[in-house]
């Protein structure tokens, strides 16, 4: 008999003695051997864009650490240039773009079945990665939530607070409103095929999700994700999907149900008291603050075995608060998993 993959297990809301774990941007600059794939892509989007060396990127962390998902190697700004905007990546400077700011820019962007002929790298990714999974491993797609993605196209970079976004929606409600439901449109059909090329899981990263007051968390985070969740689950009832609203403080509540996610991952700000309350609602992951993976020692080891028990009793998956940063060290996720799975 063929056993269920752990990650599977845990989204179907099954508790296990062990939690499956895997971390938020596992595959990157923490590890020595992705700057030499990197290096030999030539620079990060060529990366993204090369599926031998994408899905041998994806495979570096699992064979270092056996995780139990494995994430398909791109970026949430991808649809962005998949619609038309002009991305480049600033060595330590980050993302910028082409800006959106009135109807002309929406009207210059690309209609929705030309995303292909820029995104079709990253269903070849997924599909190589399938067959070189081991079977106990499962694959993760993903795309950024179009709150997320639209407060990249507006400002053409990333901001602190996300104010050339919130902006817009103050002034030219008709603008954001239609780039959002542009995204939305983008993002089911890409999704799709990530599901069609054998993602067997799918994450939606709403990362400035915690930027929006009340009314604009219903509109902006809740509804257009709920959308994607539903367009995909009208076309694939069964695949489980995690949503990262980052930042959603006290908006975590109910979050899964409003959206139709089987799991929430959970930022670091929350506490453990209200991450076990939504433990009733879903299957939480996360949590674990990203910084202990620099300096690790007893904090770390501490850390992780309180939220390892704290969580025993309810579908989880062991995860960290946000990505891994660059300055990690690779043996602090080795101090991790023998604290996880003994
Ligand atoms: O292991 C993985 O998760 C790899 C796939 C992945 C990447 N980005 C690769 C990447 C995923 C899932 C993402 C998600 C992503 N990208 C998010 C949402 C998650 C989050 O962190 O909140 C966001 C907001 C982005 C946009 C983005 N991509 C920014 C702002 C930056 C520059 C800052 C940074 O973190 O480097 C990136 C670059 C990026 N995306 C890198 C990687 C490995 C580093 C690029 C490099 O090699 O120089």
């Amino acid at each position: 008999m063929i056993k269920e993959k752990l990650l599977l297990s845990a989204l179907n809301g099954n508790v296990n003695t062990i939690p499956p774990v895997w971390l938020m941007r596992q595959a990157g600059r923490y590890l020595p051997e992705y700057r030499a794939t990197r290096a030999r892509a030539g620079d990060f989007l060529s990366l993204c864009y090369n599926p031998e060396l994408a899905a041998e990127v994806s495979l570096q962390p699992i064979k270092r650490f056996q995780f139990d998902g494995a994430i398909i190697f791109a970026d949430i700004l991808l649809i962005p240039q998949a619609l038309g905007a002009d991305l480049k990546f600033v060595e330590g400077e980050g993302p910028r773009l082409s800006t959106i700011s009135m109807q002309k820019d929406l009207d210059n962007l690309k209609p929705i079945d030309e995303i292909d002929s820029t995104l079709s790298p990253v269903y070849e990714t997924v599909k190589i990665l399938k067959s070189k999974l081991p079977d106990n491993v499962a694959l993760i797609g993903f795309a950024g939530a179009p709150w997320t993605v639209a407060t990249y196209m507006i400002a053409g970079r990333g901001t602190v607070d996300q104010a050339p976004a919130h902006n817009l929606l103050k002034n030219n409600k008709l603008v954001f409103e239609s780039l959002m439901e542009k995204i939305t449109e983008a993002t089911i059909h890409y999704l799709k095929k990530q599901i069609e090329a054998g993602a067997e899981v799918i994450k939606i990263f709403d990362s400035w999700a915690g930027s929006l007051g009340p009314n604009d968390f219903v509109n902006y985070s809740i509804k257009p994700i709920n959308k994607i969740i539903s367009s995909l689950k009208k076309m694939y009832p069964k695949i489980p999907i995690i949503v990262f609203p980052r930042g959603a403080n006290q908006f975590y509540k109910g979050f899964a149900k409003k959206t139709g996610a089987q799991s929430v991952a959970i930022d670091q700000s929350i506490s453990l008291s209200f991450m076990k309350a939504l433990q009733a609602e879903t299957c939480v992951q996360g949590n674990l603050d990203p910084t202990l993976m620099v300096n690790g020692g007893k904090e770390l080891l501490d850390a992780t075995k309180n939220i390892r028990d704290k969580m025993a009793e309810g579908p989880h998956i062991f995860n960290l608060g946000h990505g891994i940063t660059p300055d990690a060290n690779p043996k602090n996720v080795e101090l991790m998993l023998k604290a996880i799975r003994g």
